[in-house]
């Protein structure tokens, strides 16, 4: 009989359990931890190439600091008291459109197929902005660098690639001024690249922050003392003047 729950990624078969095939017990033994995630996202073993890509994508989002709203969501959970996994959780929350997650977005305009001038005209014009492009920080994002110089070295820096940079360009020649291509671009393009579908952006950057959350949130405890909270000195309040309930 057909039953309700069905999954190819992984099952216990003759009581062992086997990924995409795959004894784990065997996996233990013979792959890295990277071969293991391209298995269960692409369902085989990836080529030597294929690991030191996905490799460097995932290292280079694990961690950048204390800055970001995942790392002190993550802190701040952390210090009110929480579990690992909740402080994990409240971590994950803080990756959005604006953090970690254009990685998707980006993928997916980049998938659609059309020319640097119309992705441009399809956000930028209609009042968005492109995600994947612009930083806080950098006017030209190290991270991009290395990750499409990487790219290139193994094979991977292709359509997408190409047509990244080439917004990148469009960008500045429109808006005047340098908005460069991201981290959460430049892998964007990659992975597109690479052949995975956009859908699995946000995983991509989520699977290498949790590195990232784990220590921050063991040092939060083993480091600071709990309730950490902003101080006086930083926060202002300026809303209506102290007044009376009306009678
Ligand atoms: C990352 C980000 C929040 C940084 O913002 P910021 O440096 O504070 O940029 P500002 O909000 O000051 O914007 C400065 C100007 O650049 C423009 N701009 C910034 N990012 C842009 C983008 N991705 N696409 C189009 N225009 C952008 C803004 O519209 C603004 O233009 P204006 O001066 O004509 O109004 C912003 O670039 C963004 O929202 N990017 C898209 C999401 C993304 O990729 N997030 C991942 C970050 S690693």
């Amino acid at each position: 009989m057909d039953k309700k729950w069905k999954t190819s990624i992984a099952g216990i078969i003759d009581g062992e359990a086997h990924i995409h095939g795959y004894k784990v017990s065997d996996l233990i033994d013979g792959v890295t931890f990277t071969d293991a995630i391209w298995l269960e996202l692409k369902g085989e073993l990836p080529s030597e190439k294929e690991r030191a890509m996905l490799d460097a994508i995932l290292i280079s989002v694990i961690d950048n600091g204390l800055g970001p709203p995942s790392i002190t969501n993550a802190r701040n959970s952390a210090s009110a008291g929480n579990s690992m996994q909740a402080a994990v959780a409240a971590g994950v929350l803080g990756v959005g459109e604006s953090h970690g997650g254009a990685i998707e977005e980006c993928a997916r305009l980049l998938q659609m197929g059309m020319s640097a001038e119309k992705l441009f005209e399809k956000k930028v014009e209609s009042g968005d902005r492109i995600p994947g492009y612009g930083h806080k920080v950098y006017t030209e994002d190290p991270r991009t660098k290395q990750i499409f110089q990487k790219a290139k070295d193994l094979g991977f820096y292709g359509e997408h690639c190409e047509l990244a940079s080439q917004v990148e360009k469009v960008l500045e020649e429109k808006k005047g001024k340098k908005i460069p291509l991201n981290v959460d671009g430049a892998i964007a393009a990659v992975i597109s690249d690479m052949g995975f579908d956009f859908r699995l952006g946000k995983g991509f950057f989520l699977i290498g922050r949790v590195v990232g959350l784990v220590a921050h949130i063991f040092e939060e405890w083993v480091r600071e003392k709990p309730f950490r909270r902003i101080s006086d000195e930083e926060i202002e309040y300026d809303g209506t003047s102290p007044r009376k309930l009306p009678t």
